[in-house]
């Protein structure tokens, strides 16, 4: 039987768009009411390649959320230079490096064509032990949509990690077993994230009944033997696999045009859903490990202080559409450019959120 409420160490969140504007102030605090540390990614209108840069975003975030801690990844380009990492990193401007190859994602065509232009920005990198982030797809449009995951893995990452053994990885939002296997196995030091909607969504759930704009996004949700191998290496215990939802809003004028823009909003239910998920695999007892214990072991950060309480209660309130203007969404009619669909999972929701406290002292 599995227990019906579970308390675990606050978790952190580590792969979330904020985005600006009027967007950031809508999203920002489902995010942070939940999650103690967010990385926030620098895919922004500018994408953010300077430590000035991401020290501004860092103080717009926490105006509207001044309880959290913001990490900030350097937008990898060409022409970065290894002194603008190692600045950022020192004045901790600069939590990480994020690699986006070009035109593989949203805002990324200004990432990276030829990963072996930022060779002196890895070695910089690989002797402060600074975490390279990489949205793993190759861009080669000859190359089925599919199968980008496990060619990058193949023609990029392995012999970027021969090049650069010392570097610090982490393969983000895994989407495919080939993927699983290769985190599981590889001989460096990496580490990668798993979103909850890649837990439990498939591919032919993004195309059955119609097609499902709100259940799209980059790396595109791959087989069910894909998603069973993601839901057995989130529920292990491998300390290798860590959260990062990928929460990606886009509003509905985004979703609902003749190129859906990719992006899945999920941070109001990211944690229920994934305890649902470990609760579906009778391991709420590795949940913990995976929220809030391996993504601030592989950083050297410390655990969080306060405590997060699920209850195996469907959530009283979950609205499918949310306003970024003052007035509420109206979900018959939702405004187009003011208004963001929820990620609503295709089996209803078991669990949510009860509170969060202090832990007691032990
Ligand atoms: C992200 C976005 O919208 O910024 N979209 C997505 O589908 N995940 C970018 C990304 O992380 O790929
Ligand atoms: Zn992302």
């Amino acid at each position: 039987m599995n227990p019906t409420s579970l308390t675990i160490t606050q978790p952190d969140d580590w792969h979330c768009h904020l985005r600006e504007g009027r967007l950031m102030k809508t999203v920002t605090p489902y995010s942070t009411e939940v999650f103690s540390r967010v990385i926030a990614m620098p895919n922004l209108s500018k994408p953010i390649t300077s430590p000035e840069h991401a020290r501004l975003y860092k103080k717009q975030l926490l105006k509207i959320s001044p309880s959290f801690t913001p990490l900030i990844p350097c937008y990898l380009q060409e022409n970065t230079l290894p002194e603008t990492i190692l600045k950022g990193h020192e004045n901790g401007d600069f939590f990480a490096v994020k690699y986006y190859p070009r035109g593989a994602t949203t805002k990324s065509h200004l990432g990276v064509a030829n990963w072996k232009a930022c060779a002196a920005v890895f070695d910089a990198m690989s002797e402060i032990n600074m975490p390279l982030l990489i949205h793993g797809e190759v861009t080669d449009p000859q190359v089925d949509i599919f199968d980008r995951e496990k060619l990058f893995i193949q023609d990029i990452l392995i012999p970027l990690i021969a090049q650069h053994p010392k570097l610090k990885i982490v393969l983000e939002h895994l989407t495919s077993a080939h993927a699983v296997n290769f985190v599981s196995h590889a001989d460096t030091e990496i580490a990668a994230t798993i979103t909850a909607h890649h837990l439990v969504l498939n591919r032919t759930h993004i195309l059955e009944h119609g097609l499902h704009p709100h259940r799209f996004c980059y790396p595109v949700a791959k087989t069910e033997y894909d998603r069973q191998a993601l839901r057995r290496a989130a529920t292990s215990g491998n300390p290798r696999f860590m959260l990062g939802t990928d929460s990606a809003p886009h509003t509905l004028d985004a979703k609902h045009q003749h190129t859906i823009s990719p992006g899945i909003f999920s941070s109001p239910i990211a944690l229920p859903l994934y305890a649902q998920v470990f609760a579906e695999e009778h391991a709420l007892d590795k949940l913990e490990a995976f929220a809030s214990i391996n993504g601030p072991q592989f950083h050297k950060l410390p655990l969080n202080t306060k405590s997060i309480t699920l209850k195996a209660i469907p959530p009283q309130d979950n609205p499918s559409y949310l306003s970024l203007s003052e007035t509420p969404a109206n979900t018959k009619k939702p405004k187009p450019h003011l208004s963001l669909a929820v990620f609503q999972p295709p089996i209803p929701l078991q669990w949510s959120l009860s509170s969060i406290q202090n832990k007691n002292p032990s």
